[in-house]
């Protein structure tokens, strides 16, 4: 499974890189907002920082003349940048357009699985679906991913799944059990899988053994 990191968020963005483990970057208007930097000035950044993997930059038009206007916009920026458009039927309309001209996409405000049919379908690169924000109206958002999974299968869909709005680290656990392509994952998350409480104190354990034992490597 292919992490990308969930943030427009330099510092974010470096630490992952640092770790090695920085497939591909994720934003929307929201975490450019949180930037504080206009949000040319932030995207600019971003793909300096990022110049040969995956990064979603988001439109702001809702109708298809001007999202397809702002996606050509957006990807003269760099060649690895990806349209984030929402699942309109303007936006379905948009990606079909798009794909078309060669310019990847990635359907976000994907909430069911017959929405990422459609996404699929108008030739969308990639599909996001929600998954904590359908489990924050009292649902299970990891079902809806589960059957667009099993539905991507049977009909050999080349559009690849994105797992967004994840939330903890269960999210991401059990999207890989499923075989997702890719889950995009908030910076604070990716930190959290690297822990264990047993790996703490086994480790605590070992160092106490090593001194006791005189073990010293080098
Ligand atoms: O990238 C979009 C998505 O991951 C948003 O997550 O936590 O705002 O629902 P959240």
């Amino acid at each position: 499974m292919e992490i990308f990191l969930d943030s427009a968020l330099i510092e974010e963005i470096r630490a992952v890189k640092k770790l090695g483990l920085l497939d591909g970057i994720t934003t929307n208007p929201t975490l450019l907002s949180k930037t504080g930097k206009p949000w040319k000035e932030a995207a600019k950044e971003i793909l300096k920082e990022v110049p040969d993997k995956p990064v979603s930059l988001e439109v702001v038009a809702t109708d298809f003349e001007g999202m397809v206007k702002e996606a050509r916009e957006l990807a003269k920026m760099g060649d690895n940048v990806v349209i984030k458009i929402p699942c309109t039927d303007e936006g379905i309309k948009a990606v079909k357009a798009l794909s078309s001209e060669g310019i990847r996409t990635n359907v976000t405000l994907v909430f069911s699985s017959l929405q990422a049919m459609l996404a699929a379908k108008a030739g969308a690169a990639y599909v996001s679906p929600f998954i904590g924000r359908v489990d924050d109206i009292a649902y299970d958002g990891m079902l809806v991913v589960e059957e667009i999974v099993q539905m991507f299968n049977i009909y050999g869909f080349e559009t690849r799944i994105i797992a967004a709005s994840i939330r903890h680290v269960d999210h991401v656990r059990r999207c890989a059990q499923l075989g997702v392509d890719i889950a995009t994952i908030p910076y604070k998350v990716i930190m959290q899988m690297f822990k264990h409480p047993l790996t703490d104190v086994g480790l605590k354990r070992f160092l106490e053994d090593a001194k006791k034992a005189g073990i010293s490597i080098l």
